[in-house]
């Protein structure tokens, strides 16, 4: 495929591409239970940042959670030794991010989390680094609703600590599992199925409003869907990523003044219509809400949750 049209970067600007639930199953066995193309979607994405790729120009990768499929312990190591070979080929760094099918819910478990710290390390569960002007905070919030006590209170107190950090930098959150309901509550409760239709721990919110004035926007995906809202200031992006329709990326260019958002669908000859989990053929129809009158809107978003600005 030919490159796309580059554009050119500002001085001081930084541009990284945050890509999610690839469920991705590179191996030579992958479970039927996948979703329909799936890894071919995630093989293209993944594709996107080799040289001739759409993207080979942005300054590093996030994975925002469920880049493998995951279905058991067994095709938890299998799938996540060759997705870690597969990103090992990036000419740019690749930060990770923790998703609920890394290790099936089961955090703190060391015989679950052991895959992921394997392929990226113990200190790539919850850490942050610097992004030209801003900081990004990654935080794992997978095991949602099924963590421990002790492991809810570790989690809240390290996202404090990082959100008190460099007080004054503007920061970027990103965790799997979103921190607010991105469609109307109780619909997206029914169209999700699952209860972490968002992340179940409200400390981590209420720790928003307390320690988290430097944070401009939280990036998480989990849903497979795509949506912004803005809460209290902060803008809340989710993404469908590539396995399930409609197929979707984020695109982020970071200068002193902004963050530009475009989030950007897959090639429609890669789009597989029944990955939807939001509608047939999970569901007899698809789902709609107030704000989201058209089953196509409740799961690609409207315009403006698709190409935003955020500014610093
Ligand atoms: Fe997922
Ligand atoms: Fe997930």
């Amino acid at each position: 495929m030919a490159a796309a049209k580059r554009r050119r970067k500002t001085e001081g600007e930084v541009t990284f591409a945050v890509i999610n639930d690839l469920h991705a199953q590179f191996v030579p066995k992958p479970s039927p239970h996948g979703y329909p193309g799936g890894s071919e979607r995630a093989d293209w994405m993944l594709r996107q940042f080799q040289p001739r790729g759409r993207h080979v120009d942005v300054d590093f990768v996030v994975g925002a959670g469920d880049l493998i499929n995951g279905e058991d312990l067994k095709s938890i190591r299998a799938e996540m030794k060759a997705f870690r070979k597969a990103v090992k080929r990036l000419p740019m760094p690749y930060y990770p991010c923790c998703g609920n099918h890394e290790f099936l819910q089961r955090e703190g478990s060391a015989e679950y989390e052991r895959p992921y710290a394997k392929a990226f390390g113990k200190d790539r569960f919850d850490y942050s680094f610097a992004a030209g002007p801003v900081r990004i905070i990654v935080l794992n919030n997978g095991g949602t609703f099924h963590v421990t006590a002790k492991r809810r209170e570790q989690r809240a107190k390290r996202f404090e600590k990082m959100l008190r950090a460099h007080p004054g930098v503007p920061k970027i959150v990103v965790c799997h599992v979103p921190l607010v309901s991105m469609r109307d509550r109780d619909v997206l409760y029914g169209s999700f199925g699952f209860i972490s239709y968002r992340c179940l721990e409200g400390e981590l919110l209420d720790l928003l409003d307390t320690a988290g004035a430097d944070v401009r926007l939280v990036v998480s995906g989990h849903l497979h869907l795509t949506g912004m809202l803005r809460r209290r200031g902060v803008c809340h992006l989710v993404t469908a990523g590539t396995a399930s329709f409609p197929h979707d990326y984020a695109l982020l260019r970071v200068n002193d003044q902004r963050i530009q958002v475009d989030v950007t669908g897959l090639p429609k000859s890669l789009h597989e219509p029944k990955s939807n989990i939001h509608g047939p053929p999970r569901y007899a129809e698809g789902y709609t809400d107030a704000e989201h009158p058209h089953a196509l809107a409740y799961l690609r978003g409207n315009a403006a949750e698709r190409k935003f600005v955020v500014n610093l």
